[in-house]
């Protein structure tokens, strides 16, 4: 769990060219629907390329607590023995979500259909974000939650002894409390209902129909309405966990605005949910091709090959775009200040809410090394400075959010003098192995 221990502060040189084969871990969205699922399916699921971060591990943890077998084999493969919808044990101890807003959104969720109660908790960053949006629809089902001022962690959840099926329009383009509700929809008698206005990742919808569940998705002038059969005996799965696009966002921006660079980055899942950066920096002018585009697990997959790109330009995001980059304006606020010209973010007023406040973070970072950045409520624009031009020089504080550091760790790679973090110990929750993979790029990173 990040945020527990020492704080690590960290330094990013400017650097020569980076190049070389970025292989970035497993998908975190998709490894925690593994492990979930997995533990509600009768038998035994596979799993290989699981992220091993901090968020997908402490959610492994839970599903253990919640009575499932779960194991990591030599060969760095899972496996989990589920217990089946509606046979998770109640556990007899807190359970600890460490930063993760996926895990503990979604196993609330998994379990608030069950008669058994539990409690959750999470490290400083976790327990300050928003629960009701997630508590609010479980109610609906009949679980009750008593949680902190605000509907914050630490939070019990009294899971329905008699739950019934409902029919939830999700207000905010939110594919975790979209995935709660369709996870308590399981253990549900009849049909459960979710609309959303904005299509969001769509992982859940497409592990369910995997694991045997019957799920349908229509597009309607309503919105996306997905409709699930409760009460489905989930089929063990062998599951291969696709390339994270989040984090290969990291060594993608970094090849864009560092001269000379040449990095390719295999494997990684282009679902349409989730691809909206990649569109928006080749839009912006970048050097970034897929190559080897194939479907892997149904799912579209390439290789992405980065080069230096020293005349992108400032374009406005289009907001329709937001749910499917909601991950990566923080990376791309970095190159945005690379750019020429004015990056306009507007319909993004989920950044907010986060594992930090990612606008006001971002500026402030940004401000700290020479960059100009506007603000509102739900849009930021970043003044770009050109290739090579920010300034650097500055230290930023992280805010317990992994990829605030990462950021602020790339725009270093780029900048005119180093750029620092207060703390990257929070990287360890979903890119454990940046630090030896940036390095092995060319990039200069150092803990102080
Ligand atoms: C996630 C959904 C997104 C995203 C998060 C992962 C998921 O959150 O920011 O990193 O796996 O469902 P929201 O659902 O709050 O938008």
């Amino acid at each position: 769990m990040s945020g527990h221990g020492t704080p690590i502060p960290m330094t990013s040189h400017p650097c020569g060219p980076l190049s070389g084969v970025a292989e970035v871990p497993g998908d975190k969205s998709i490894s925690h629907r593994a492990l979930i699922l997995g533990a509600m399916a009768v038998g035994e699921t596979r799993i290989t390329g699981l992220l091993e971060g901090e968020d997908v591990l402490d959610t492994a943890k839970a599903m253990r607590a919640f009575g499932a077998e779960v194991t990591r084999h030599a060969d760095g493969s899972w496996s989990v023995h589920g217990v089946g919808v509606g046979g998770f044990a109640e556990p007899e101890q807190v359970i600890d979500c460490g930063n993760s807003g996926t895990g503990v959104r979604l196993i609330m969720g998994a379990m608030a259909t069950s008669p058994i109660s539990a409690t959750f908790t999470g490290d400083a960053s976790l327990n300050k974000r928003p629960m009701a949006r997630v508590t609010d629809p479980l109610a609906l089902f009949g679980a009750q939650a008593v949680g902190r001022e605000g509907g914050r962690l630490p939070m019990t959840i009294v899971g329905a002894a008699d739950p019934v099926p409902v029919r939830y329009e999700v207000p905010v383009p939110s594919a975790q409390v979209k995935s709660a509700v369709l996870l308590a929809g399981l253990n549900a008698p009849g049909q459960t209902v979710v609309i959303e206005k904005e299509a969001t990742r769509d992982h859940s919808e497409r592990m369910l129909a995997g694991f045997g569940a019957e799920v349908t998705v229509e597009d309607t002038d309503e919105g996306r309405v997905i409709t699930l059969t409760g009460r489905p005996e989930l089929k063990p799965q062998v599951i291969a966990v696709p390339r994270d696009p989040s984090s290969a966002a990291f060594p993608v921006c970094a090849a864009l605005i560092t001269p000379g660079s040449d990095v390719l980055v295999p494997g990684i899942g282009l679902n349409p949910t989730r691809a909206g950066l990649f569109t928006t920096l080749r839009e912006m002018g970048a050097d970034l091709t897929y190559e080897n585009e194939r479907t892997e697990g149904g799912e579209p997959v390439a290789d992405l090959r980065a080069r230096y790109s020293p005349d992108m330009k400032g374009i406005t995001v289009p907001p329709e775009r937001a749910a499917s980059m909601i991950d990566e304006y923080p990376v791309l606020s970095v190159v945005a200040a690379n750019a020429q010209g004015v990056t306009m973010m507007g319909g993004v007023k989920e950044l907010r809410v986060k594992e930090s406040d990612r606008i006001d973070a971002m500026a402030r970072g940004l401000r700290a090394n020479g960059v100009t950045v506007e603000e509102g409520d739900d849009w930021w624009a970043v003044h770009g400075l050109g290739i090579g031009k920010v300034p650097g020089g500055g230290t930023c504080e992280s805010f317990l959010d992994h990829r605030i550091a990462m950021s602020f760790m790339v725009m270093g790679m780029g900048a005119q003098a180093p750029v620092s973090v207060n703390d990257g110990s929070p990287i360890a929750t979903s890119f454990p192995i940046f630090e030896p993979l940036m390095g092995g790029l060319g990039a200069k990173l150092e803990r102080a």
